[in-house]
């Protein structure tokens, strides 16, 4: 178990920066970076260009086929169970129905969720299924990974928030100014010393989660796009803290630790498909947020709340995120694999998402990648149009200023149970 932390593959690439020339996962590293840069640099050059793509789509776009507001609530009633809201702060809770205070801000609460559209979130599958063959992942998932051992119901665990950026080794101070950072979670049992970390991540790596492969013999986009939980025995204090954080932020029981623990197993099994991108109306506070992204960032977060309602009590301290916006108008949904691909197709627009994805292959050359990126502020800056591929479904984003934003904002640690708070 000595080479741990750094023997996993690492989300975002990470690894692929550690081991030697790995073209494949470099090209997405610098894509952020100069997606980034290129649309500061539009910023400043501003002159919202009217162009429109070549093939189909903008204005004209699926007439007809309804705009995100009446599908999405079409989404919502006909699959209740299937859509899963965890990052919405307006969802209802249990907890909060034991406090009458609290029960007299969730009908509130409720009635402002009736006037504010719904984000759309990662759906919940009933099991995760075996990846396709065709994905082979450059570097072995979880390679030290061991079940969740079962604590003494009266150990008290150490949690420890740990980040590091993912530039490692190669890429140093540019990802590194850009704080695009890996975010995991520590334990250390009291009882037996041991010590474990645990992290969410692509099985893939990030290119192939964001963009799918175009094979000659299907006519639909192919994903290689799974994120799994990872645990392994071990941190890799080093690697977290040198460039990074290592911050213990709580102190809990075994017995927490153990439910917590049967949580991440039932979370691994049906949140399955890793989603780079948070897709929102602008930069503003309070903008709409048309979809939630669900990356390591999401699963630490899902994974403190969880802790806070078991009654894990959380420290005062920052913690900011790595978050990876794109800023669109109202995105007007497309259709499914099927719909849009399959024999009764829109045979344009299916050719339209096809170009599009084109220049975004996951497995290029640096140089290739660079070449094609100019075909990518093509479509993403001058023609302003974004495809997103969203719980098994196309989506059409009418991309604005300023397109695309990497951010590291503070996003709190959780307060005690409220339901606790009452008492
Ligand atoms: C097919 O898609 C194109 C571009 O997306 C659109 O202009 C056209 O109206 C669509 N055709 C039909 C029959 O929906
Ligand atoms: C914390 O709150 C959740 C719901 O929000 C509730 O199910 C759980 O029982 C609470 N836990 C404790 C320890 O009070
Ligand atoms: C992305 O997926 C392709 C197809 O399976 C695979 O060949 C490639 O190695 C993957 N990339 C990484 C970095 O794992
Ligand atoms: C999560 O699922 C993946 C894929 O099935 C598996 O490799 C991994 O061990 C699981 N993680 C945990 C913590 O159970
Ligand atoms: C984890 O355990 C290793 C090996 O015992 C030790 O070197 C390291 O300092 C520990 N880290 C933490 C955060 O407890
Ligand atoms: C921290 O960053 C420096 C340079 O920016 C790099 O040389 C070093 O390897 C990094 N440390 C770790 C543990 O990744
Ligand atoms: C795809 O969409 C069509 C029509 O909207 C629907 O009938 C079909 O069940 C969907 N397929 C999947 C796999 O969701
Ligand atoms: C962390 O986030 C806060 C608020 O979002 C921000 O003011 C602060 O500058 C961020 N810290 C770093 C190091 O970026």
């Amino acid at each position: 178990m000595a080479q741990a932390g750094r023997a996993s593959p690492g989300a975002w690439g990470r690894r692929c920066a550690g081991g030697d020339a790995a073209p494949v996962c470099a090209p997405w590293r610098w894509a952020s970076a100069l997606l980034w840069l290129a649309a500061a640099a539009a910023a400043a050059a501003s002159g919202p260009s009217r162009r429109q793509w070549p093939v189909g789509a903008g204005r004209g776009l699926c007439p007809g086929r309804g705009v995100v507001r009446g599908r999405r609530s079409a989404t919502l009633r006909a699959r209740p169970l299937e859509v899963w809201r965890p990052g919405n702060p307006l969802a209802p809770s249990v907890g909060d129905l034991v406090c009458p205070l609290s029960s007299a801000w969730s009908v509130i609460r409720r009635i402002v969720v009736v006037w504010k559209r719904p984000t759309l979130s990662p759906r919940r599958f009933s099991f995760r299924p075996e990846p396709d063959p065709y994905c082979q992942a450059k570097y072995t998932f979880c390679p030290t990974g061991s079940p969740i051992p079962v604590m003494k119901d009266d150990d008290v665990i150490e949690v420890f928030r740990l980040q590091a950026p993912v530039w490692e080794f190669k890429y140093g101070d540019l990802l590194g100014h850009l704080k695009i950072m890996h975010d995991a979670i520590g334990f250390r049992s009291t009882l037996t010393e041991k010590n474990y970390t645990m992290e969410w991540y692509e099985l893939f790596q990030l290119g192939n989660c964001t963009f799918p492969h175009l094979r000659p013999e299907m006519n639909a986009p192919f994903w290689c796009n799974q994120g799994a939980a990872c645990f392994f025995e071990g941190i890799d204090d080093i690697h977290w803290k040198e460039n990074g954080t290592l911050v213990l932020v709580a102190t809990i029981s075994g017995d927490i630790f153990n439910k917590m623990a049967k949580w991440v197993k039932q979370d691994n099994e049906t949140g399955i498909y890793y989603e780079t991108w948070t897709v929102q109306a602008s930069p503003e506070k309070g903008a709409e947020t048309w979809f939630e992204s669900y990356d390591c960032s999401k699963f630490v977060l899902r994974t403190y709340k969880k802790l806070a309602e078991l009654g894990a009590d959380f420290k005062k301290i920052q913690t900011n995120y790595t978050r990876i916006f794109l800023y669109s108008g109202e995105p007007t949904y497309l259709g499914n694999e099927t719909s849009v691909f399959g024999p009764t197709g829109n045979k344009t627009l299916a050719l339209a998402i096809k170009r599009f994805y084109y220049p975004f292959k996951p497995h290029l050359s640096t140089k290739e990648f660079l070449l094609s990126l100019l075909e990518i502020f093509d479509a993403v800056i001058i023609h302003r149009q974004f495809y997103l591929f969203y719980n098994f479904e196309y989506w059409f984003l009418p991309m604005k200023f300023p397109f695309i934003k990497i951010t590291y904002e503070e996003i709190p640690l959780p307060n005690r149970n409220r339901t606790l708070s009452c008492l």
